[in-house]
């Protein structure tokens, strides 16, 4: 297949490159000036004034300028125009790919193929025989491979649900995932050698673990905060009419600090969770939602009314986090620790709170 490239997308490639990494020297400069985005990214969607998506594709305006800046793009939109896919923010995968450490001899694993274009990176570092590459939607494999092999990449890219791995291929030295996961899924802690590093999204961070033993590891969150495409399942949707019905109860916690100082907590206390905003005439925030896959919901009013239905009160876990946190945490004070019989993070040191993770299903 040939793609199309020219100048200005080669100078657009090596610019990104170097903004990328802000002059430092990174094995992963080379990389990112060597990959062509653009031919991962072929076309993507944003959303105009109105909130309807309009497609970008190569000759448009504006598309070289966001497929060579940093910043993540919608590639796949169900029939709801709910984005399934995306070629993530460069500046982000730059730090996973750096926290991840892989150098050739690896064998790396990716979750979440997508566009293809990580795995592209990666095959340029390690070499593209030792890359694995999953995704469970079908039609992104088969594209992400007719792209791969457009510039002479042909690492093994597979369709399967990424909580299996791909267990022919195992040992991985290391994993990395780009889908949003709540916990490391077991058949992935099995596929890894001892000494691999896995980092992954989890929640609004992303943690790097590395493994000990058959079933252990640990390792601390990145800096920086993080969302990913959370990884496909089944959700119950929010039940805000019944939670409208429920008598309100008094909070003193504002909730934008859902939005905000607790986001990162919250996803590690209520796993999965989804929150949408209400705002008045001038923009204001008037209240927040927030659910659970299993159904939970919950609505808090800026007067401090709060409504609960379902089987968890969500809110009553909201405030305990305000609790223990006067302000935003830093990432890099949680710590994740796995062993056979479980997965848990813990802030600071002992004593501090901690939250076990749910087994992924
Ligand atoms: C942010 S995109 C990945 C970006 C990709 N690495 C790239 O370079 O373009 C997240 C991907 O995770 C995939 N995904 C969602 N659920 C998954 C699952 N259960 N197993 C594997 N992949 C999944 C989606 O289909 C989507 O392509």
């Amino acid at each position: 297949m040939m793609w199309p490239d020219n100048c200005a997308s080669a100078a657009a490639r090596q610019r990104m490159a170097a903004a990328l990494t802000g002059g430092r020297v990174s094995e992963w400069t080379e990389a990112f000036a060597a990959i062509p985005r653009h031919v991962f990214v072929a076309r993507f969607f944003q959303q105009d004034s109105t909130g309807a998506w309009q497609s970008l594709m190569w000759g448009d305006p504006g598309y070289l300028e966001s497929v060579y800046s940093d910043e993540a793009l919608t590639t796949q939109l169900d029939d709801h125009g709910v984005p399934t896919s995306s070629s993530s923010q460069p500046s982000v995968m730059l730090r996973m790919l750096e926290a991840l450490d892989a150098e050739e001899g690896h064998q790396v694993l990716e979750l979440g193929t997508g566009t293809g274009y990580n795995a592209a990176l990666l095959s340029h570092r390690v070499g593209d025989k030792a890359v694995t590459s999953v995704d469970v939607d079908y039609g992104l494999v088969k594209a992400a491979g007719v792209h791969l092999g457009a510039v002479g990449l042909r690492p093994f890219v597979a369709c399967t649900d990424g909580a299996q791995g791909w267990p022919d291929r195992a040992p991985y030295d290391r994993v990395i995932a780009t889908v949003g996961l709540h916990s490391i899924p077991g058949p992935v802690l099995d596929q890894a050698a001892p000494g691999a590093v896995i980092v992954v999204p989890l929640g609004y961070g992303i943690v790097r673990v590395t493994v000990t033993d058959a079933g252990s590891a640990s390792g601390r969150f990145l800096p920086t905060p993080a969302y990913f495409m959370a990884r496909r399942s089944n959700g119950a949707a929010p039940r805000f009419d019944e939670a409208a019905q429920q008598q309100p109860t008094d909070t003193s916690v504002p909730p934008a600090d859902l939005l905000d100082r607790l986001k990162f907590p919250a996803s590690l206390a209520l796993p999965g969770y989804v929150t949408c905003s209400w705002k008045d005439t001038d923009g204001n925030l008037e209240s927040v939602g927030l659910w659970t896959p299993d159904g939970a919901t919950a609505t808090a009013h800026v007067s401090g009314a709060v409504r609960q239905c379902g089987p968890q009160r969500l809110w009553d876990t909201v405030e305990d986090l305000a609790k223990s946190f006067t302000g935003t945490p830093d990432l890099e004070d949680f710590h994740l620790t796995i062993t056979p019989t479980g997965q848990v993070v813990s802030y600071r040191a002992d004593g501090g709170p901690s939250w076990a993770l749910p087994a992924t299903p």
